[in-house]
């Protein structure tokens, strides 16, 4: 099982290795539209675990650059371990 904490508040949810944050990301409030990594609504900071995620998608790249901590949630899956973002 993989972890994702959410900060500020410190809320954490389990999920599967290998599972995609949107759903859960969605069920903690962080918006969604486009889905496809094209519009840039779900932007997340990762504060921790960045090495947990699956690798930028070409639509990240496209978007977000080669940003640090920002990550696309529509196209990130957690491959494992724990990962602490922000929204
Ligand atoms: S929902 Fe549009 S980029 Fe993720």
């Amino acid at each position: 099982m993989a972890k994702l904490i959410f900060e500020p508040t410190g809320e954490e949810k389990e999920l599967e290795d290998g599972s995609p944050l949107q759903p859960i990301c969605e069920d903690a409030g962080v918006p969604f539209a486009c889905t496809e990594g094209i519009c840039g609504t779900c932007i997340i900071e990762v504060e921790e675990g960045m090495e947990n995620l699956t690798e930028r998608t070409q639509e990240e790249l496209d978007f977000l650059g080669e940003t640090e901590r920002e990550r696309l949630a529509c196209q990130c899956k957690i491959k494992g371990g724990c990962v602490k973002i922000k929204f």
